[in-house]
């Protein structure tokens, strides 16, 4: 079996992984011409900026369901690009109009579409898989729950409240939703195992579980960068059957509250614990810390909380927690060595990643 090595260039879009606090400063500096961007509008184009974001959304999701990503394959009149696709020739280029703004496609003065390099990423051939997260985000079911997004202390889950059941129970129900959510966190993946791989030390590894780790592209990737190490994926039952070959994986179909497998060096937990509320985060990293033993690692990976807003994805993802879970969210350092003080484990340290993420690294705390 032949695999394509992920590489920084398909995953992130850059030719080599920069280092964890270069992507910091990067976002710090995108951060303040984005603050500077928006103290140069008068308030009311920023209150109707604000409320027109939601058409952002509906453009991108609307252009990746027609195909545009995949028919613009070099510069195009909008005439020809519509007969390509079957569309309206009038309301493709107004939609286009409204994508050229945010960069996802270009239009230049002779009324000629051309694709960018954002175009390519969305492109559903793309090495990234990153389409799939146009079509989970595109889903009625995520676009219903984030409609009733309020600060109301009711309903506690927003999602089980708009579409009847708790997330993943509500993925059970519809698999074609589970297979396009599994393909989405597969895309995070392949970027968390490229960044795993360059900013921690493996070599006294051998044996790596990834526990929620969905259908292993994370831990396949991470296997190929680290050819000395052998992995074990660890999710639900259902999830681990759609699991990704590879020769070095093997999969355990199973419930993490109720058994983690022991005997691994170490232990991944990406973007996991943000779904859970503190005594369900508790009980998984108690399940992680005792399968740990004496010896081995835990590394948790999450987008991170600061008491000062900065970084857009993470409060973002915060956000999305916030509507798609019960008790779910972004946690901050501190929070996260207490958690982990309560379920016997020591932080030992905390990493920026390329991407952005932190990895904090646990050991066991009697160690
Ligand atoms: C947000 S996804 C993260 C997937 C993957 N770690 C990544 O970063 O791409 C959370 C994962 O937890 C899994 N999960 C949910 N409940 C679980 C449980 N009780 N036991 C094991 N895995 C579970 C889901 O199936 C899903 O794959």
């Amino acid at each position: 079996m032949n695999r394509t090595p992920a590489t920084a260039a398909d995953v992130l879009g850059v030719p080599l992984l920069p280092p964890g606090p270069l992507t910091a400063l990067g976002n710090r500096i995108r951060g303040v011409l984005g603050r500077l961007h928006g103290a140069m509008a008068p308030p009311p184009a920023r209150i109707l900026e604000g409320l027109f974001g939601m058409l952002e959304h509906r453009v991108l999701v609307a252009l990746c369901q027609a195909g545009v990503p995949e028919a613009l394959t070099g510069p195009m009149a909008v005439p020809p690009l519509a007969r390509r696709l079957g569309a309206d020739p009038v309301r493709l280029e107004r939609l286009l109009r409204h994508a050229a703004t945010n960069g996802w496609v270009r239009l230049d003065r002779h009324g000629r579409v051309r694709p960018t390099r954002l175009t390519a990423f969305l492109r559903s051939d793309h090495p990234g898989g990153w389409r799939a997260w146009v079509e989970f985000a595109g889903g009625q079911e995520i676009v219903a729950a984030v409609g009733a997004l309020s600060v109301d202390a009711e309903p506690t889950d927003t999602f089980a409240a708009v579409n009847g059941a708790p997330f993943f129970d509500w993925m059970a129900q519809h698999p074609d939703r589970w297979s396009t959510f599994d393909r989405a966190m597969g895309a995070g993946g392949r970027m968390h195992a490229l960044t795993l791989a360059a900013a921690l030390d493996w070599s006294e590894d051998r044996r790596v579980c990834d526990v929620g780790g969905g259908t292993g592209e994370l831990l396949s990737t991470l296997l190929d960068l680290v050819p000395s190490l052998e992995g074990t994926l660890l999710d639900l039952p259902e999830v681990v059957a759609r699991a990704v070959p590879h020769p070095r994986l093997q999969t355990r179909g199973g419930d993490a509250f109720a058994h983690v497998p022991g005997g691994f060096d170490t232990y991944l937990l990406v973007n996991v614990l943000h779904d859970w509320d503190d005594a369900h985060t508790v009980r998984i990293l108690t399940r992680v810390a005792r399968a740990t033993g004496s010896s081995g690692r835990v590394v948790v990976v999450e987008s991170g909380y600061t008491a000062v807003p900065r970084d857009t994805l993470a409060v973002s993802a915060d956000l999305l927690m916030a509507t798609l879970t019960s008790g779910g969210r972004e946690r901050g350092t501190e929070e996260f060595i207490e958690l982990g003080h309560a379920a016997g484990l020591r932080h030992e340290r905390v990493v920026r990643l390329a991407s952005g993420d932190l990895a904090h690294v646990f050991h066991p705390a009697e160690r």
